[in-house]
């Protein structure tokens, strides 16, 4: 019989390896992988109940809330709270952050920033979408209820981060700092198991994922890039291929397994971005470090920058290692507009 390894076997077996650890670390992740279940339950079955179409709400950002986002949002919430371990949590679906202020959670270690339904625009028409997150210690002394600066923590500080794809299949893929591990989630037994272990990204990538549609508003840098991609060249095997689904959950797993390159780069709609640093850039740069990639805002690497608002967007590049030096250098030659 195949050895299968369980996500919370897994979690305890790495547990094991550290002598100082309490158990509690794992209690979080645990208790992340049981909310991820409920939300593919959800997913799997948005055809059939009411639960497709707006809530008739909009989120701090002004963007219409779907009634999934609204699940997934006080779902995980719900788990992060009966995990005991987790004190509060920034999410991309609430103006303020969330604090434990009673029982076992006030007094937690860790925090917790999500995206919890990433990809809202296509969970309608029944394509992939996500859920991203990541873990912190938090800086103010247990015994106090947390502050906003536990959030506002620069990304190379995560103890972890990860994101859970509802696509096909659902997998849950994540890293505490020693490579990347992914887990396809088994609905007959409902464990995530381990199927991609150690993923590592190609480090020449083929795939660009950029909205072309707004190529009008592109730095000029992007724009030449994107010419360069398109170009025939059979040693570096160019023309690049162009895949943009717009779940950057979708689209930054293929192009890890893959290989390519993800651009969300300023414009003049988005000044500085659309893609929110703690939920999104973050968690989606540690990952991609640690497949052997890269992730920058076009300049400086995403885990350098230190967080002024927990709703903060930047300019996002991530994926292949060359390819994310031929775009920086693209962007340094020529002048953003
Ligand atoms: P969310 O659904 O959490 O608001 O995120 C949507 C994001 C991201 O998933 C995707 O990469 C991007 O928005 C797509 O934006 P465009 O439609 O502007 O291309
Ligand atoms: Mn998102
Ligand atoms: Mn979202």
């Amino acid at each position: 019989m195949n050895k299968v390894t369980t996500l919370n076997q897994f979690v305890i077996e790495k547990q094991a390896e550290v002598p100082e650890a309490t158990g509690g670390f794992s209690c979080l992740l645990h208790h992340v992988g049981i909310a991820a279940k409920k939300v593919h339950r959800e997913v799997n079955k948005a055809g059939l109940v009411d639960i497709l179409g707006r809530a008739g709400t909009e989120n701090v950002q002004g963007e219409d809330q779907q009634k999934l986002d609204v699940y997934a949002n006080e779902t995980f919430i719900a788990e992060l709270k009966a995990s005991g371990v987790c004190c509060g949590i920034a999410s991309e679906e609430n103006q303020d952050i969330v604090v434990f202020e009673e029982g076992m959670s006030r007094d937690g270690k860790y925090i917790f920033c999500m995206d919890p339904l990433d990809g809202s625009s296509n969970i309608d028409v029944n394509v992939s979408i996500g859920t991203i997150f990541s873990i912190y210690h938090r800086k103010s002394p247990i015994g106090e209820v947390a502050q906003i600066e536990d959030f506002l923590q620069a990304g190379c500080e995560q103890l972890a981060a990860g994101y859970v794809i509802y696509g096909s299949s659902t997998m849950l893929v994540y890293t505490t700092g020693n490579g990347v591990n992914g887990f396809t989630l088994d609905t007959s037994i409902g464990e995530f198991c381990l199927s991609h272990p150690n993923i590592r990204t190609p480090e020449d990538g083929t795939i660009y994922s950029i909205n072309e549609g707004n190529y009008e508003k592109f730095p000029v840098g992007v724009k030449k890039y994107i010419k360069y991609c398109q170009e025939t060249d059979k040693r570096t095997k160019r023309p690049y291929t162009s895949r943009y689904i717009g779940s950057l959950v979708a689209d930054f797993h293929r192009n890890l397994l893959k290989g390519g390159i993800f651009i969300y780069p300023e414009t003049n709609s988005h000044p500085t971005g659309k893609l929110r640093l703690l939920y999104e850039c973050n968690p989606i740069a540690f990952i991609a470090e640690q497949a052997g990639g890269l992730a920058t805002d076009g300049e400086r690497r995403i885990l350098d920058l230190q967080p002024e608002t927990i709703h903060q967007r930047v300019p996002f590049y991530t994926g292949a290692k060359n390819m994310m030096l031929k775009v920086m250098e693209f962007l340094r030659f020529f002048e953003k507009v």
